[in-house]
């Protein structure tokens, strides 16, 4: 059987930092799901189809080809046959898909994709139902989080340094109200799962919070 860390938690928790540090440590495969769910939300967004037009997203879903591949260890999302790992941390990408991915449709062929990965290799998964729904039977759970405003400051940092032109009151705005719709939808709604240890980043460094997870890991290892 395969060895899987689930990390799941809101949007600019540091997840993604801290699960790629950890399976890098573990020599793990590090899955990046929300990256896939804005692979589809770009694909969507290429189609021109709106954020409200529900029936649209449903149907045009099911022809994208999201396929994940791996060089030296980093995750690479192809849509249909293209490398668009570039183009996917921007905050146009980051609205369509927290609108998309609360779709059933778009949610089953995505989870599936994930699942066989997990099935496949030892993997540090991260996203907002991986100890839920994707992996239930997830080794290590971890539940991620950190205050609103801190989130908020380390997207806003990132993207500058992206040199993009950003406003924190707006990415504060933007991640309450993205934290909003990933806690109330309907499919899969964020929420810590019952086995999960909740892990507040808040004043934590990237370090502590790797090492922390690794002791968990090596804990329930030797149980
Ligand atoms: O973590 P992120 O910002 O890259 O995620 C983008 C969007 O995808 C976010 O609104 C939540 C959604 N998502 C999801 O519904 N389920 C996941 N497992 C991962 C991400």
């Amino acid at each position: 059987m395969t060895k899987n860390i689930a990390i799941d938690g809101p949007a600019g928790a540091g997840k993604s930092t801290v699960a790629r540090k950890v399976a890098q440590k573990l020599s793990f495969i590090y899955v990046d799901t929300g990256a896939m769910y804005r692979a589809m939300a770009l694909y969507l967004l290429r189609q021109k189809i709106a954020a409200e037009d529900t029936a649209g997203i449903e149907d045009a879903c099911k022809a994208a080809d999201i396929t994940i591949v791996h060089q030296d260890g980093e995750q690479q999302v192809l849509l249909d046959g293209e490398d668009v790992t570039a183009f996917l941390r921007t905050e146009e990408v980051g609205n369509m898909a927290s609108v998309s991915s609360a779709n059933g449709e778009v949610r089953r062929k995505l989870v599936a994709l994930q699942q066989k990965l997990a099935g496949e290799t030892d993997v540090v998964m991260d996203g907002r139902d991986i100890g839920t729904e994707v992996l239930p039977d997830a080794g290590v759970k971890i539940y991620l989080t950190a205050s609103v405003h801190t989130r908020a400051v380390r997207r806003y940092q990132e993207l500058r340094e992206k040199g993009e032109k950003v406003f924190l009151e707006k990415i504060e705005n933007d991640i309450q109200k993205r934290d909003e719709q990933d806690k109330n939808r309907e499919n899969s709604p964020l929420r810590q799962a019952e086995d999960a240890v909740l892990v507040d980043s808040s004043e934590m460094t990237v370090d502590q919070v790797v090492e922390k997870i690794l002791t968990i890991y090596r804990e329930r290892e030797t149980a």
